[in-house]
């Protein structure tokens, strides 16, 4: 069975049991501030299990794409070495929200396997949790009943907290799991070893395909278990490890998943897969990693220096360095496999399709720029190989190397072992460690439990009408970082304050408790579908009834921001073309800033048609047009452009200024007047195919045109006011060429008549015309006379000193070509030598060389002793 039709008739089965099929959610989350990349399929409902929201359908079903390489779950460092750890994958999931519990998700589960699938029972085990004493959980008799209607009870084997109880994070919702196994070994070897025995040990063929979460707690921030009110299942079953079970191969790279991508590696490098296990994991590590970092780039996250965009950075370089090594790929390569990866997964995942050349080309980028760092790291790692003494390379210059130019240790101790060094791996350790626990140290934080003060699910948000109503806390934490000390977050029963989302920045603002206590919104975020309201301080009494007031002019100069960023959006697509796709942005008071794919730099003129655009719209005055929780469908089919790799609920919110039209959440002016004028200030690229626009509006174009004018008035003082600017300054320009032109006429004069003199003053000694003498020329003028001089006449030998200041001196020395040739005289030696008697050096040829020095003092005594050099 083809890896597509395993999927669909997962997503038809799930189907066929009243579950809603959804497409996939982005893989980078980019409004979570606890999680950077989806890692389960449950990630995106997490709000919906939190009870902080409701889903349009208590049951669902979907592929979700996962990235487990940060945080809770990290499978990197394993992707390549073994056939079944994956950076990104596929999870297949179904979700009963309240609805559905153990007796069906296990029903299910068991008949698609075996008869959809038709997996033969006898390759199958399920694990059950048995209960931990510290959490005061008992064993799962439920599941275990359950399961035994199916399956033999000696298949079925007990699980510990580790492997059997699934949590979402250090806080949340959770629940004992049954996890199902498949042992697809040869009878040969099954008959060594009992398939049970290996259950859970990392053998590459008897490996858990899916888990069964069964969400019935939630875990306190002090780590207790409190019973959910209403209880969940959350299943997610590894899409690659099923097609390695359904296409009867030994590792999940033998899938077709893989196995195109495998067949281009071959092909643009020359590696033969099977042959060589170095090679081998190569090849692994670069199929796994370009499927990451190509959904990555897809989903709008750009490898970058920090953030996220490092993670991906990070996973991209890992196969660059592999392909470095072990493929013997000193150019780009790994770009190229963008076109199978978009053949084959296209289908399902369109997104890797319509992003395709942006991935192509910034995937190019990232690994020309990189392998250039690996040019320069070798350069540098061949120095300190070149310094090391004995055989041992210092491991603090490797981590230094590690470091500052990403040159990773294997590298190094590759390098360093064809040489024949070893690298102290014990210090390099030991810098990576200090590094960690500088960085864990920066970033530790503790989180208390919410203290609840009165229930209420629906904590609306009012801000896009009101800024200022009276309001009642419902809970609050308080949350200590090494960052900001002590902080307190504060959730109301409704809020007027917007959280930060879609590039605009977070409200802030007070709120004023009755006795006129005022407490600070220093931000506001959501978290989970929760709007979290940031303070220092908690106010005395938290059941008052506060006034809660938005900052005014923050809002309005961040809405006017954002305004003019659809403006924007809609000017780069109607002066530079349609493809033109948004990027990320940043909304605050101060400024805009825009990132968008455009394949080459924005011209002077395109930019003057930008703005002028922009402008015009704002002068038309053009009313907000909102529309509030309308289906998405209406929305696209009305003309809204939604965003890649965005997260969008099922109604949305539409923005239409005119013609400009995008799904949105953000804060809007209520005509495009209010924002007054549109300045772009700088334009940019961030990556391959991506520019940058930085644009202000409102009272900060009032301030730089202030700016401007204060700078252009002192311009016109110093001019001494004339009428026309301009031309003064082209006169200025015109006269200053004039006076260059006379100038250079002067030095050309003084120097034809000095050397009139100064051959008068030439000395005829042993054969030799000799001259040291001080002149007061620059030093071209000097070089030009002296070739003059020499071109005139024969045996010639002079030194000219000069002093421009008082802190500098200079030698020059000319020696006509046959005393130079003929009779061993050299310039050279004449100024290195005399160049100490003025406290400097220098050189040059034989028959002309230059010295300067720090002590005018000296040019007597080096004038003096230059006769020395007649021989
Ligand atoms: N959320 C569960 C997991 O990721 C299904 O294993």
């Amino acid at each position: 069975m083809k890896s597509q039709d395993i999927r669909a008739k997962f997503l038809h089965f799930f189907k066929s049991k009243q579950h809603t099929i959804v497409p996939s959610a982005p893989m980078v989350l980019k409004n979570d501030p606890t999680l950077m990349f989806t890692n389960s399929g449950m990630a995106p409902f997490k709000e919906f299990f939190l009870g902080n929201a409701t889903p349009k359908s208590n049951r669902i079903s979907d592929s979700q794409k996962c990235l487990r390489v940060s945080g809770k779950h990290n499978d990197l460092e394993e992707v390549g070495y073994d056939t079944y750890h994956h950076t990104m994958f596929e999870m297949l999931g179904n979700w009963s929200f309240g609805d559905y519990f153990k007796k069906e998700a296990i029903a299910w589960a068991w008949e698609l396997l075996t008869e959809v699938y038709q997996i033969d029972k006898d390759i199958l085990y399920v694990t059950v949790f048995e209960g931990d004493e510290k959490d005061g959980t008992k064993m799962d008799q439920e599941a275990y009943d359950i399961w035994k209607q199916y399956i033999a009870e000696d298949r079925i084997l007990m699980g510990n907290k580790k492997d059997n109880f699934w949590e979402m994070g250090e806080q949340g919702p959770c629940g004992p799991c049954s996890e199902i196994h498949v042992d697809i070994r040869s009878a040969k070897e099954k008959a060594t070893i009992d398939g049970k025995l290996l259950i859970n040990e990392d053998h590459p063929q008897v490996v858990e395909i899916w888990n069964l979460v069964f969400m019935q707690y939630n875990r306190k921030a002090n780590g207790s278990l409190v019973e959910l009110p209403a209880k969940h299942i959350d299943t997610g079953m590894g899409f690659e490890r099923l097609c390695m079970v359904l296409q009867g191969v030994q590792s999940n790279y033998d899938t077709d998943v893989f196995t195109p991508l495998i067949r281009e590696i071959g092909t643009i490098t020359g590696a033969k897969y099977g042959k060589d296990e170095k090679i081998d994991v190569a090849i692994r590590v670069i199929a796994d990693h370009v499927r990451a970092v190509a959904f990555a780039i897809a989903d709008g996250q750009l490898p970058s220096n920090n953030g996220a965009g490092y993670v991906i950075r990070r996973i991209l370089r890992r196969a660059i360095r592999y392909g470095f090594t072990f493929l013997n790929q000193k150019e780009p390569f790994i770009y190229k496999l963008t076109e199978t990866l978009s053949l084959q997964m296209g289908k399902a995942f369109p997104e890797i399709k319509k992003q395709g050349t942006l991935v192509h080309n910034v995937i190019k980028e990232e690994e020309a720029s990189f392998l250039r760092t690996l040019d320069q790291g070798l350069l540098l790692l061949d120095q300190v190989i070149e310094t090391t003494k004995g055989t041992v390379v210092s491991g603090k210059r490797a981590f230094e190397l590690y470091d500052t130019y990403g040159f990773p240790l294997d590298l190094t101790q590759l390098i360093a072992r064809e040489k024949g060094y070893e690298v102290n791996e014990d210090e390099f350790n030991a810098g990576m460690k200090a590094q960690k626990e500088r960085s864990r140290a920066a970033s530790a934080s503790e989180t208390g439990d919410w203290v609840v003060l009165q229930e209420d699910d629906v904590e609306e948000f009012i801000g896009y009408d009101i800024l200022t109503t009276n309001i009642k806390l419902t809970r609050y934490r308080k949350v200590t970082t090494k960052k900001d000390g002590d902080q307190y977050q504060l959730v109301f029963n409704m809020t007027p304050f917007y959280p930060e989302g879609g590039g605009q920045v977070g409200d802030v603002g007070y709120l004023e408790a009755p006795n006129g206590d005022m407490t600070y919104i220093l931000d506001t975020k959501k978290e989970n579908n929760v709007i979290i309201h940031f303070s220092k301080n908690l106010p005395k009494n938290v059941n008052d009834t506060f006034k809660a007031v938005v900052n005014k002019k923050f809002r309005e100069l961040s809405a006017n921001n954002h305004s003019a960023t659809h403006l924007l959006h809609q000017a780069l697509r109607t002066v530079l073309g349609e493809h033109v796709e948004q990027k990320g942005s940043l909304v605050n008071p101060k400024h805009l800033r825009f990132d968008f794919s455009h394949f080459s730099k924005v011209t002077q003129d395109e930019l003057q048609d930008i703005e002028d655009f922009v402008n015009a719209r704002i002068r038309e005055n053009l009313p907000l047009e909102e529309k509030r929780n309308i289906p998405m469908q209406q929305a696209i089919d009305e003309g809204a452009i939604a965003l890649f790799g965005e997260k969008y609920g099922d109604s949305v919110r539409s923005i239409r200024f005119g013609k400009s039209m995008e799904l949105c959440g953000g804060t809007h002016v209520k005509q495009t007047g209010d924002i007054w004028y549109f300045k772009i200030k700088s334009e940019s690229a961030i990556a391959a195919g991506i520019r940058r626009i930085e644009a202000i509006t409102n009272v900060a174009v009032g301030d730089y045109f202030e700016d401007v004018e204060r700078n252009f008035n002192t311009v016109k003082q110093l001019l001494k006011n004339p009428k026309d600017v301009s031309k003064s300054i082209s006169a200025l320009q015109d006269e200053n060429t004039q006076l260059k032109k006379q100038v250079e006429q002067l030095l050309k004069d003084k120097a034809k008549n000095m050397k009139t003199e100064l051959k008068n003053q030439l000395q005829e000694i042993n054969g030799v015309q000799f001259l040291a003498t001080k002149v007061d020329l620059d030093p071209n003028s000097i070089k030009n006379l002296l070739f003059e001089l020499g071109g005139e006449i024969n045996n010639l030998f002079v030194v000219f000193a000069t002093a421009p200041t008082k802190e500098k001196a200079m030698l020059t020395c000319y020696i006509s070509k046959e005393l130079a040739n003929e009779r061993g005289y050299d310039a050279g030696k004449v100024v290195r030598e005399l160049g100490k008697l003025i406290h400097g050096g220098g050189g040059g040829q034989n028959f002309f060389a230059t010295a300067g020095g720090k002590n005018p003092g000296g040019i007597p005594k080096a004038l003096d002793r230059a006769k020395e050099y007649i021989v």
